[in-house]
């Protein structure tokens, strides 16, 4: 599964990109370029981001940009970013985001691809300096070439994914993404303007000790997550939970741990969206050895029926994963995670 072991860190991404899709004498480039759209609007947002604190100051002298528009909020500047970034590419023929009510239509009829995409997550992060991401998925249309996508295209399950990934912007920026061949981060290298293979063949530790949970809803947990909450601490884990879904599952893969956003009384579905988020990063972790599931059921097997639905997740480590769930089906019997 993980072939790449001859590529060493400091690898490009552009030389990792091209190295991996000579290993498949059909492929036509599409997916890498693809792949180079994205991170190319990474590093875009990245800057944007970096200078997010004089935002603030440049809007004191009339709330315009130099270009004369109007400032924005990073999230909207994000989504406008990689959408513009996958319109110009001409692989994808439509975008899903979390910032849109509807599908997007690039234009480009003859693109191979469906890109679904939570451009900035961590919203409650943006304005205090605290790591944010984007999220991304990449499936193969389903609908007919020369047409545009469709919504059935939009509403494939996670298993039909065909690489997913995320930008984290944080201490570093990184990419991180899978095609289904292992899992691989890169660096982001400012003064460069480049990333670099800096974290080969990730793998998710079987088992840990930190979880993350915005504990402050614990009341209207189920039974089954207190539970097993309680368990955590028995046990003396860590509790860590940034709020930025990327930041604490990027810290969960590398260190072994367990993420949780359960059914709450205000969110009785869960938060967290199959679409932009939970798809992605649960191809990601089964890539990486570790396991995403609703409560009951793996995330990628879920059938989505409209584009905004939402589910809870218990992510990361896999042994970690199914204990949530062994607590959550002792409690219930019926495999239900809702309130
Ligand atoms: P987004 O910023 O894309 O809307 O996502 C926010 C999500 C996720 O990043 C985070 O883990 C979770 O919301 C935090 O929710 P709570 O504030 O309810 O804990
Ligand atoms: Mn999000
Ligand atoms: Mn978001």
């Amino acid at each position: 599964m993980n072939d790449n072991l001859a590529l060493p860190v400091g690898t490009t991404l552009d030389r990792f990109i091209m190295r991996k899709q000579e290993e498949f004498p059909y492929a036509t480039g599409e997916l890498s370029q693809l792949l180079r759209d994205i991170a190319l609007a990474g590093k875009i947002v990245n800057r944007e981001i970096n200078r997010a604190g004089l935002i603030g100051i440049a809007g004191a002298f009339g709330q315009q940009n130099v270009q004369g528009e109007e400032q924005q909020k990073l999230d909207v500047i994000a989504n406008i970013r990689f959408i513009r970034a996958l319109r110009n590419g001409g692989e994808v023929c439509t975008v899903v985001s979390e910032e849109e009510d509807d599908v997007i239509h690039t234009g480009n009829k003859n693109g191979k691809y469906i890109v679904a995409i939570d451009p900035l997550d961590g919203s409650s992060n943006i304005d205090v300096n605290v790591a944010i991401g984007t999220i991304f998925s990449v499936y193969r249309r389903v609908s007919e070439m020369g047409t545009e996508g469709t919504l059935e295209d939009c509403l494939q399950k996670g298993t039909r994914q065909v690489a997913a990934g995320y930008l984290i912007y944080g201490s570093s920026t990184m990419l991180v993404y899978t095609t289904g061949h292992g899992v691989n981060g890169f660096t982001y290298e400012p003064s460069l303007g480049e990333f670099f293979l800096s974290h080969p063949n990730i793998t998710i530790p079987k088992n840990g000790s930190i979880y993350s949970c915005n504990e402050g809803n614990l009341n209207s947990f189920h039974d089954g997550v207190k539970n097993y909450i309680s368990l955590c601490k028995e046990n003396n884990y860590a509790a860590r939970y940034i709020g930025s879904l990327v930041a604490d599952f990027h810290r969960n893969m590398l260190k072994g741990g367990v993420y949780i956003y359960p059914a709450t009384a205000k969110a009785p579905n869960g938060k967290l969206r199959l679409i932009y988020e939970c798809n992605a990063l649960a191809f990601i972790v089964e890539q990486a050895g570790g396991k995403a599931s609703d409560g009951s059921k793996r995330i990628m097997d879920l059938e989505p029926t409209e584009l905004h639905q939402r589910c809870p997740l218990v992510i990361g480590s896999s042994e970690m994963v199914a204990k949530v769930e062994e607590y959550l089906k002792a409690e219930v019997g019926i495999n239900s995670f809702s309130v």
